[in-house]
């Protein structure tokens, strides 16, 4: 039966999450996939990936906003008082991109993390990447301090974090094949395995064939150039993926396609994932916990079902309303019934 009501929408979109998986993290470190020695596997089960305790961090406001509260570019994300004293100090007002974020995330387990444009979600990002340094707080990946830096001194973090961007044109380098993009992070970590065989595994692993690799990005679909992404971030066998709005370019149906891949591949490879999008649909389609961002705080955070049944803050229900439906008994994100599998040219042309 279709479920065209508002009540069962929760339910409707709950139902396409795959099960819970982080029941299964405590013993799935112990065979871990990437054969590396790890003599305290199952202690490690047992710790958080990522601990991340009072994270703030803010940017200078463009000039232009700094004339008060009124004015558009002073946003939500001000801080409170910026605009009182925007005359005398608008030298030093700032907006804050994240503030006083505290979240955990367990080894296998699936955090989303929703909100609106704008409300420090690819900030959050950056900080727990060690891309950027916080204002105050600390981020702690697997009890070790995350310290922005150097690559070089990051490398022990991207051995074990990959992350997907949203926009595959950008973070693929037209100059270079599909295998030379792919075994990328496997050279620039030192990978100790035949990078080939590896290439060959991970493009099989995301269902493109392994003659792509001497390919150009170009070549490609938007949702194949998506799946080449996630390829490059699988290759050095991670244990965390970090997707920031990994399907947000692409066709809703295509959507739907890399969304199914996600899912299959972070429990086939035992990876905990962060998943990031404005769009509740898709973080309830993947997450066992979500946490709702709006102008850089954390206002509602729990396991997704519940939140999804029974949302606490009105931000959440905002949210919830906005989340796209398609006619029909299929969830929201679900291809359209016609719609073949991603081998069409789509997005090859739009970008
Ligand atoms: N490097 C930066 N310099 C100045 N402001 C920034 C910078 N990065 C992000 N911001 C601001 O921080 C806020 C949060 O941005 P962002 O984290 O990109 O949000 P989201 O990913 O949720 O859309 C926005 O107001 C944005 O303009
Ligand atoms: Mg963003």
């Amino acid at each position: 039966m279709t479920h065209s009501t508002q009540p069962d929408r929760p339910a409707e979109i709950a139902r396409t999450r795959p099960a819970p998986r982080a029941a299964a993290a405590s013993t799935r470190r112990e065979v871990d996939a990437a054969g590396r020695s790890d003599p305290g596997s199952a202690r490690a089960a047992a710790e958080a990936a990522f601990e991340v305790t009072g994270l703030s961090r803010s940017f200078p406001l463009p000039r232009a906003a700094r004339r008060g509260p009124g004015h558009p570019d002073a946003g939500s994300g001000g801080q409170p008082g910026d605009g009182k004293r925007a005359g005398r100090a608008s030298r030093h007002a700032s907006r804050q991109a994240v503030r006083g974020v505290t979240l955990t995330l367990p080894a296998g387990a699936s955090l989303g993390i929703v909100g609106e444009s704008g409300s420090g979600k690819s900030t959050l990002v950056r900080l727990l990447l060690g891309l950027d340094r916080p204002d105050a707080g600390t981020v702690r990946y697997r009890g070790r301090l995350v310290r922005a830096g150097r690559p070089r001194d990051l490398r022990w973090l991207r051995r074990d974090v990959q992350v997907v961007l949203q926009d595959p044109v950008a973070s693929l380098n037209p100059r270079l094949t599909v295998g030379a993009i792919v075994a990328e992070p496997l050279e620039c970590l030192r990978v100790a395995e035949d990078h080939d065989a590896r290439v060959d595994e991970v493009l099989r692993a995301v269902d493109l064939p392994t003659e792509v690799r001497g390919r150009y990005p170009h070549e490609f679909s938007g949702g194949q150039r998506q799946r080449i992404a996630i390829a490059r971030a699988l290759a050095p066998r991670p244990r965390v993926l970090v997707g920031d709005e990994p399907v947000s370019a692409l066709d809703v149906s295509v959507r739907a396609q890399i969304l199914d891949l996600l899912a299959e591949l972070t429990i086939a490879s035992q990876l905990s994932l962060i998943l990031v999008s404005h769009d509740l649909g898709v973080v309830a389609r993947l997450c066992d916990q979500v946490a709702v961002m709006r102008a850089g705080e954390f206002v509602e955070q729990g396991p997704t079902a519940q939140v999804l049944a029974n949302p606490a803050h009105p931000y959440t229900r905002t949210l919830l309303a906005a989340v796209p439906r398609l006619p029909g008994p299929a969830s929201p994100l679900e291809p359209t019934p016609g719609q073949g599998p991603d081998t069409s040219p789509e997005g090859a042309a739009s970008g």
